[in-house]
């Protein structure tokens, strides 16, 4: 039975499912991924490499796993994460209590209003998030205004394997053993039945990177990471 809900009612419905699951939220990410997230997100944050004294943005930051890579690229500049799942941040504290004279911040707002003026970040990072926003080319929007000319962009969200072989594993694991493992390690096995349902519907890379480039986004280009299971993103502003 799909519990995808109507898109009008997607953003309450993400919100309360974050806010559900927020304090088990890192701990079951580790274990589903065989602990490759940490990887990926730093891939990621490569990608943009922000400058040290900058200004980098983490969209959908949640509990804030992209902060402390993105603050000791900037060093002495500024790590900003939003999200509108207030409970997730309030986990992800003592991530930033733990970052001993960086600065790094939580913000509470939408991805798709960032409350942010135009050409304010040197890099942005989004990781899992467009799959649960309602406008996918509104956050990257967003976000291009947001960036300064110069800057970069990187989003990464799960993807289909390609190979049939690898896909069929990929399957079975998503749909059967990942909702199991959000029941035992999360305590909520809906929200992750709701994942691999999102990803199904979620544009394949190849999509993602034109309505990035219809976004304004420029140079854009795309990998696909750990047997495809995940693909990552970026694009510059010019
Ligand atoms: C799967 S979590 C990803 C968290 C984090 N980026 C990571 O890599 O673990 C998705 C996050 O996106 C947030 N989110 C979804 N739609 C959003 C929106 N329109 N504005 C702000 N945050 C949003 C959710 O609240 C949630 O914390």
């Amino acid at each position: 039975m799909s519990v995808l809900p109507d898109s009008e009612e997607k953003a309450a419905y993400v919100e309360r499912m974050f806010a559900r699951i927020a304090t088990g939220y890192d701990r079951v990410n580790r274990v589903m991924t065989f602990g490759l997230d940490q990887g990926w997100r730093r891939t990621v944050v490569h990608q943009v490499a922000p400058p040290v004294g900058g200004r980098a943005l983490d969209v959908g930051t949640g509990t804030g796993d992209f902060l402390p890579e993105l603050a000791a690229w900037l060093q002495d500049g500024l790590a900003v994460g939003i999200d509108f799942t207030l409970p997730m941040m309030i986990a992800g504290r003592p991530k930033l209590q733990a970052l001993e004279g960086a600065r790094a911040a939580f913000v509470d707002g939408d991805a798709l209003r960032l409350p942010f003026p135009d050409n304010t970040f040197d890099a942005i990072t989004t990781g899992f998030v467009m799959r649960n926003v309602t406008d996918i080319g509104q956050a990257f929007r967003e976000m291009y205004r947001v960036t300064r000319p110069g800057g970069a962009m990187a989003c990464l969200e799960v993807a289909r394997p390609r190979s049939p072989l690898v896909r069929f594993g990929h399957r079975l694991y998503f749909e059967g053993v990942v909702p199991w493992i959000g029941q035992v390690l999360g305590g909520d096995r809906r929200a992750y039945t709701y994942l691999p349902q999102s990803a199904r519907a979620f544009p394949p890379p190849e999509r993602l990177a034109l309505m990035m480039r219809e976004a304004g986004w420029r140079h854009v280009t795309y990998r696909l990471h750990s047997l495809g299971a995940v693909a990552i993103h970026v694009g510059a502003k010019v």
